[in-house]
């Protein structure tokens, strides 16, 4: 089978660093954008730049919004540290971004044969199908990282991605395009503990050192927030398996409007689960199981070919 055509639209951080790495080996790599969210535009933007240094993409890298559509960025610097990639010493980068912006880009090349597969705030996405809602009909569909069928990250209720701008994300899930939503609920199942960086790092290779490093400064984050500290989820390569790999998730069919008012739950994915026979439309497939050690397993390898 053909590696998918995927343009990837994220805000590295450590977990976007190894969806890079993932999609420039899985896939046929179209461009990378990248959006405010785990860090300001300049950070997420030079770090992609560092991810697409240490793979070998030498595509197109664009950035994209500076601002989700309502209220100011929150960074997540408590897990992605003031950089987005806090952690190795980081390098200067070789190849700068190119010019344009993230919206006009998704726009002009994302076609019908194109994934877009998205680990970070939609505002990008939203902006784009304000200008044309056509590009939701337009491309083979969308892979979300974000919200949940259960918990949330930020809130008891609200995943960050959705969570940082619930209004773009309530654009992008009544579109109409052909969504696939990768979950809390299935990210907390795909899990690296130290074993995994000590791995890493036994390859020898400055590729391995980096992510070693990189998951080592993750893993320290999340023993300081997690009531289960020794290991931490590897969200965003979630989204970009569910496209190249989709045989390691398990979908069901369903509705998921995004919360915009609610005092508790502002930025929550509503997923219906009921059971019954009057029940909206789906508008996505949303993903319930993961195959973790698959997925942990083709990152390994991914990081060992470099
Ligand atoms: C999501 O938020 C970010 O911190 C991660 O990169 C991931 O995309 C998980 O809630
Ligand atoms: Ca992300």
């Amino acid at each position: 089978m053909n590696a998918p055509a995927v343009i990837l639209d994220c805000d590295p951080g450590h977990d976007d660093f190894f969806a890079i790495l993932l999609a420039q080996r899985f896939t046929e790599l179209r461009g990378i954008t990248t959006v405010v969210g785990n860090t300001s535009i300049q950070n997420a933007t030079r770090n992609a730049c560092i991810a697409a240094d240490v793979c070998g993409f030498t595509g197109p890298i664009v950035a994209g919004s500076a601002w989700p559509l309502v209220g100011q960025p929150h960074y997540a610097e408590h897990i992605h540290g003031a950089s987005g990639l806090d952690g190795p010493a980081l390098p200067e980068i070789i190849r700068p971004a190119t010019e344009g912006d993230a919206a006009s880009f998704l726009l002009a090349e994302a076609g019908p044969d194109t994934w877009i597969v998205a680990t970070g705030p939609l505002t990008n996405l939203a902006l784009a199908m304000r200008s044309d809602p056509g590009l939701a009909g337009r491309v083979a569909g969308i892979s979300i990282m974000g919200g949940s069928t259960s918990f949330g990250n930020v809130t008891p209720a609200a995943e960050f991605n959705i969570w940082h701008d619930p209004e773009a994300a309530s654009i992008v899930f009544s579109s109409g395009a052909a969504i696939r939503m990768l979950g809390l609920n299935v990210t907390h199942t795909v899990l690296v503990d130290r074993g995994y960086t000590d791995r890493l790092a036994a390859l020898g290779s400055s590729a391995g050192s980096f992510s070693s490093q990189l998951l080592g400064a993750y893993l320290n984050s999340y023993d300081r927030i997690s009531g289960k500290p020794g290991s931490a989820p590897l969200h965003d390569p979630c989204a970009l398996l569910a496209v190249s790999h989709p045989d390691l998730f398990g979908f069901v069919a369903a509705h998921v409007d995004v919360e915009l008012d609610g005092e508790l739950t502002r930025g929550m994915t509503v997923v219906d689960q009921r059971e019954l026979a009057d029940l909206e439309s789906p508008n996505a497939q949303v993903a319930v199981t993961a195959d973790g050690p698959q997925v942990l397993g083709l990152l390994y390898e991914t990081i060992g070919a470099l």
